[in-house]
């Protein structure tokens, strides 16, 4: 699904990403691990063209991202969730959820709409309150909801549990679980919790200064001691 081959970001003198190689599978979720600088953001920012390469490849089902501009990646099905949550605190749930399907018709709105509301029936109780009321977890949701709006393929998700209380992040990756199986949707999951993550990911990358550590099924890299030890802080 995304081949990743040599791929180099840097930042003037700063190399955040150094020939990083690896590919993630259709329908399964892909969690990113690392320390704080390790390039995980930078990964994710390249995929969706905010920073370009200075080297390598990256393709979508054969579709080079690495030339696509920013703009032309919901087309190509990817679709990006920063850090951050941000969303448009004065407009309503609905509208900001619109706002990800932007270009459609109302009309072809609305399937993604229902979907995202069946997944998320906290957003269809609140759906006429305004974003600024939302708690912390709802607004994460909001913010993959509206990335959903767009029906991608892909998903890139940019440390979905920061700050959030554990219960909400089970609710949060459950739900992640549950869209990979029922919908086939592909998940880049990138993750400081690197023990929630693992426990829904099925493959993991660790990255340690914008180097590939290890590449591996989630259960392999959970059950390596050394491995969380020196990485993955658990
Ligand atoms: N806009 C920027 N300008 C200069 N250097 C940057 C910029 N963004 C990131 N860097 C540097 O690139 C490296 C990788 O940063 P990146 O944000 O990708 O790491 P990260 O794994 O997402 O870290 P964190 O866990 O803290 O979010 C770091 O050394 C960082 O200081
Ligand atoms: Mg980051």
């Amino acid at each position: 699904m995304l081949d990743v081959r040599e791929l180099t970001t840097s930042y003037g003198a700063v190399t955040a990403l150094d020939r990083l190689t690896f590919s993630a599978p259709r329908g399964k979720i892909t969690a990113v691990l690392g320390a704080n600088g390790a390039g995980k953001t930078t990964l994710l920012r390249t995929l969706s063209g905010l920073v370009r390469p200075t080297h390598g490849s990256a393709e979508l089902e054969g579709a080079d991202l690495v030339r696509t501009p920013t703009e032309a990646m919901s087309g190509l099905g990817l679709a990006h969730v920063p850090e951050g949550r941000g969303v448009i605190t004065e407009l309503t749930v609905e509208e900001n959820l619109r706002l990800g399907g932007l270009g459609r018709s109302a009309r072809s709105q609305a399937a993604p709409l229902d979907r995202v509301f069946t997944l998320f029936p906290v957003l269809s109780d609140r759906r006429n309150a305004i974003a600024h009321v939302l708690s912390g977890g709802e607004r994460q949701m909001l913010v993959i909801g509206r990335a959903l709006m767009a029906t991608p393929k892909i998903l890139l998700l940019d440390e979905p549990s920061l700050g959030l209380a554990p219960r909400v992040v089970g609710q949060i990756f459950d739900l992640l679980r549950s869209l990979v199986e029922s919908d086939g949707l592909t998940v880049l999951l990138v993750e400081q919790n690197a023990r929630s993550a693992l426990s829904i990911a099925d493959f993991g990358v660790v990255l340690n200064l914008g180097r590939l550590v290890v590449h591996d099924e989630a259960a392999v890299l959970a059950a390596d001691e050394k491995l969380r030890h020196a990485y993955l802080g658990f």
